[in-house]
């Protein structure tokens, strides 16, 4: 399913397709979050999980962030975690904790106990959420559906939730190499699938999330994460465009671009020219820190400045942060950038 020809042009889409644009499209990672007072006050009522299972909900948080930032594109309001539960983890998150995986994958044997996921089934909640969003945005807002990679949620399967070292995750991928390619190639089919059903219920790009695979060297990427994340790209619909973002990738950009793509996210441990000059035939995306949200009106002006000069008006450039916003972050920060952005790309 390839997108409504029938919508306006958007200059989100139209960058990610490497076409010029009259602006600098921007978004933000974790958009719809606690810094925001409308998304504060729907999980007063709801827990996290609550609010993801509730396409109503998962509708309202989305469309509200899109409207109060003003950004040129939506993402779903829902998080990598939740495919884990159909295949067979107990998902839950702890106030102050972060998300907990119940029975940590360490052995081998549980590698293909694992269910596979039918996303209509298992899932039919997120894709209730991408219909509703979708009839609910501007009609030249597009739709950002999107994954977790395999690596990333390998991760959370074995390690039991956010970690600062993934030895567990390292340890099995490379003591069980066998059983982690199992693994790995199971999530990217399930992955895969997950996604072509977000574009089927609506969705008009995609972005998978490799966020914690800056961990590993480039020879352990090519080696244990690479084939895999092809393999999801390889799965997707051609002519919806995807964007691959993950951490502390500067050693990695090369590696995440022939895994696929057509952006690569930039964090904000790089310079977006230096990342860029490294992706031939790719667009960027990012990468303000997110910290600088936190400084005030002028600095954001100096870092939008900068950024836009290295991105010097070439086509394929989508503006964002180089990670997700940080709750407490200022409103009026949030949406400086945004106005900034828009603003002093304007050709
Ligand atoms: O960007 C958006 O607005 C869409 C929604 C979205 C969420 N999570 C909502 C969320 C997206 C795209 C995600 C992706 C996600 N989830 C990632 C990859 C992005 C990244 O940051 O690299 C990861 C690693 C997760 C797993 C996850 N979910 C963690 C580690 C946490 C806890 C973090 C924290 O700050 O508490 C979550 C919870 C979560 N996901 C929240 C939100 C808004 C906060 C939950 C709350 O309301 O208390």
């Amino acid at each position: 399913m390839v997108e409504c020809r029938a919508m306006p042009p958007s200059t989100f889409l139209r960058a990610l397709r490497r076409e010029p644009v009259p602006h600098t499209p921007i978004w933000i990672m974790r958009q719809a979050g606690r810094y925001l007072p409308e998304y504060r006050k729907v999980r007063d009522r709801v827990t996290f999980l609550e609010l993801c299972k509730t396409p109503e909900l998962a509708c309202q948080v989305t469309v509200e962030a899109q409207a109060a930032l003003g950004v040129d594109a939506a993402i779903l309001f829902a998080d990598i975690l939740l495919i884990l539960e159909p295949m067979g983890m107990g998902l839950t998150f702890e106030k102050g904790e972060g998300p907990v995986l119940a029975n940590p994958l360490r052995d081998a044997s549980r590698v293909d106990g694992f269910r596979n996921v039918d996303p209509r089934e298992h899932l039919g909640y997120v894709l209730d959420a991408v219909k509703l969003i979708r009839r609910a945005l501007p009609a030249d807002v597009p739709l950002i559906g999107f994954s977790g990679a395999p690596f990333t949620l390998a991760s959370y399967m074995i390690e039991g939730g956010s970690s600062k070292t993934f030895v567990e995750t390292k340890a099995f991928m490379y003591r069980e190499p066998a059983a982690w390619h199992r693994l790995c190639a199971k999530l990217a089919d399930n992955v895969g699938r997950y996604l072509v059903a977000q574009v089927e219920a609506g969705a008009q790009a995609l972005q998978l999330f490799d966020s914690w695979v800056g961990h590993l060297s480039p020879s352990d990427y090519r080696e244990y994460v690479l084939p895999h994340t092809q393999a999801v790209f390889r799965a997707l619909p051609p002519g919806v465009p995807t964007i691959h973002f993950g951490v502390g990738t500067s050693t990695l950009m090369e590696l995440m671009s022939e895994a696929g793509g057509d952006v690569i996210g930039v964090d904000y441990h790089q310079e977006l020219d230096q990342a860029w000059a490294r992706l031939p035939g790719k667009g960027v995306q990012g990468n303000l820190d997110p910290a600088a949200l936190f400084a005030g009106r002028g600095f954001i002006e100096q870092r939008v400045k900068r950024i836009l000069a290295q991105a010097g008006g070439r086509p394929g450039h989508v503006f964002n942060l180089g990670h997700g916003i940080l709750p407490g972050t200022p409103v009026d920060g949030a949406k400086a950038v945004v106005e900034l952005v828009h603003e002093l790309s304007a050709r």
